[in-house]
């Protein structure tokens, strides 16, 4: 099977995130679903503003061009006042300018995320998969992963501590290289 390298997003730029304890679990359980999987951080990118199309920002560009050259995208985000976290939405903003030049065009993508109530990202994942739809990324739809991060179920160096969890996600990432692989034709 054919290793993929897929680009992710951490939607928290915490340094306690509980979603990069997620992704960095992600990262570990990779490679047994023949991913690669490569961060591309998002938390230095200046705010989109549409004076940038004229000139784009250094930092928007490395950012846009690490999108289109990724397998795919995985996106963890945490749930801000059941929406996605400003920063994540800047990134979107970033990558899908000017006009004519979105980066998401054509690459799929997967989301997730983790929370520390039940909800587990729950609407926030759902305005970031209507975001993907006019970006035109296609996103893996199941299974979704909501997670209510309990304290000890990964800890800071992602050690999954719980085997059903473990298995669940690594089960989600093999469905993922799935979908990043039928949907690699897409690409522009
Ligand atoms: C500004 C803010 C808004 C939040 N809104 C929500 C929410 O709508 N739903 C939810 O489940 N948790 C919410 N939380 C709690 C987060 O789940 C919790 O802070 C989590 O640790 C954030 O993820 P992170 O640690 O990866 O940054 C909110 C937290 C903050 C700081």
């Amino acid at each position: 099977m054919t290793t993929l390298n897929i680009g992710f997003l951490v939607g928290s730029v915490s340094s306690t995130s509980i979603n990069r304890r997620l992704a960095n679990a992600l990262v570990k359980l990779a490679p047994e679903a023949n991913l690669n999987l490569t961060e591309i951080p998002i938390g230095h990118l200046p705010y989109y503003s549409a004076d940038h199309d004229a000139a784009i920002p250094a930092e928007a560009t490395e950012f846009k061009q690490a999108v289109e050259n990724a397998d795919g995208v995985i996106i963890v985000t945490p749930e801000y006042n059941r929406s996605v976290p400003g920063v994540l939405k800047n990134a979107l903003d970033t990558a899908s300018r000017p006009w004519g030049q979105n980066s998401f065009d054509g690459i799929p993508s997967a989301v997730l995320g983790a929370s520390i109530g039940q909800i587990g990202t729950a609407l926030a994942q759902a305005h970031l998969r209507g975001i993907l739809a006019f970006l035109n990324s296609p996103d893996l739809q199941q299974p979704e992963v909501y997670l209510q991060l309990t304290d000890g179920l990964i800890t800071d160096d992602g050690e999954i501590t719980n085997e059903s969890t473990k298995e669940f996600l690594l089960g989600w990432l093999r469905t993922a290289h799935d979908h990043f692989a039928l949907h690699a034709k897409t690409k522009n």
